[in-house]
């Protein structure tokens, strides 16, 4: 596959047999990964650093698990433990890092744009593991892979992504690469909750959720990311679950066989209802997690494919 990048910054830019070729790869680590096999000779001798600057679950373990899974030296830093917490600079931080010579740097950071900062200042390949409010490409890949694998393609599907898109890297990735893979994107919020560039990204902007969720193939919800707000844009956490929370009865504006997405943490009972959550017939949240890690082995296989510094 063509993969003619050193990282992985973001889903916006990269082109249609560029994603393609990265889901068929993860493809191949889902089944590797159901078989029990492992390929530890991949990334044999290469250090991976996951450098996580806000908190993760998912994310984080499925790095960990993808590397280790390829033969890497994984090393979890968190920035609590860290002389980040000493005042280093993310520039001093890259130097650091940098000298230790490690191949694959994975980073989340609470800044937009950070990631492409240190892609700049450090000779490993950079992963960006989500920045602030602007990208969280991985995610969108192992949507994106959730999709294909039921479906069958990503193409014609109407998806509606709800709740705080404004906050939400996610969204954002995943329209990127969800209208670059020839979905139809609706995104569904209150108005305070929904960028006002959102028409420019190539998506129909909804109010409503009953009318945005209207013949739907697949409906992604978020959370309500109170970490990133100044001053609180929903009244309470009560009234937001009755105009935009996903329960059974607004999920029936969707087609009968609709998909239910949550990139997790969920808050149940805010943006989601437990019932619709663990439905087994609607959800695939599950899903989405076992699909992270095969989506997170393509992407350093590809990366490692690229040269890496002391390859
Ligand atoms: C998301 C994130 O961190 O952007 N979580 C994740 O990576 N699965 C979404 C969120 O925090 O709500």
């Amino acid at each position: 596959m063509r993969y003619p990048h050193r990282h992985l910054l973001a889903i916006e830019g990269l082109h249609p047999p560029e994603i393609a070729g990265l889901l068929d790869l993860a493809e191949s680590y889902v089944l590797l990964n159901r078989s029990g096999k492992t390929q530890r000779d991949l990334l044999r001798g290469r250090t991976l650093i996951n450098l996580f600057y806000e908190d993760s679950t998912r994310t984080r373990t499925s790095f960990e698990l993808a590397g280790k899974r390829l033969g890497a030296d994984v090393i979890n830093m968190s920035v609590s433990t860290s002389s980040v917490n000493k005042g280093e600079t993310l520039l001093d931080t890259a130097a650091t890092l940098n000298a230790m010579r490690c191949d694959l740097l994975v980073v989340r950071h609470d800044q937009s744009g950070a990631p492409n900062l240190l892609a700049q200042k450090v000779s490993s390949a950079v992963i960006n593991a989500g920045d602030g409010t602007h990208e969280h490409p991985t995610q969108a890949l192992l949507d994106a892979l959730t999709l294909r694998r039921r479906r069958g393609t990503l193409e014609g599907l109407l998806v509606a992504i709800c709740g705080d898109v404004l906050h939400s890297r996610v969204a954002r990735s995943n329209i990127h690469l969800l209208g670059t893979m020839g979905c139809r994107v609706r995104v569904v919020g209150p108005p305070t909750l929904i960028p006002a560039a959102a028409a420019a990204l190539g998506v129909e902007v909804f109010h409503d959720m009953q009318a945005g969720l209207q013949g739907v193939d697949v409906v992604m919800m978020l959370r309500l990311q109170r970490e990133r707000m100044a001053r609180s844009l929903v009244p309470s956490a009560r009234e937001y679950f009755r105009f935009f929370g996903l329960d059974a009865a607004k999920l029936a504006s969707a087609k009968p066989d609709v998909l239910v997405m949550h990139p997790g943490p969920m808050n149940r009972g805010v943006e989601i209802d437990s019932a619709v959550a663990d439905d087994p017939l609607h959800s695939v949240i599950g899903e989405q997690v076992e699909m992270g890690v095969a989506v997170r082995m393509a992407v350093l296989d590809v990366l490692s494919r690229g040269g890496l510094r002391n390859g």
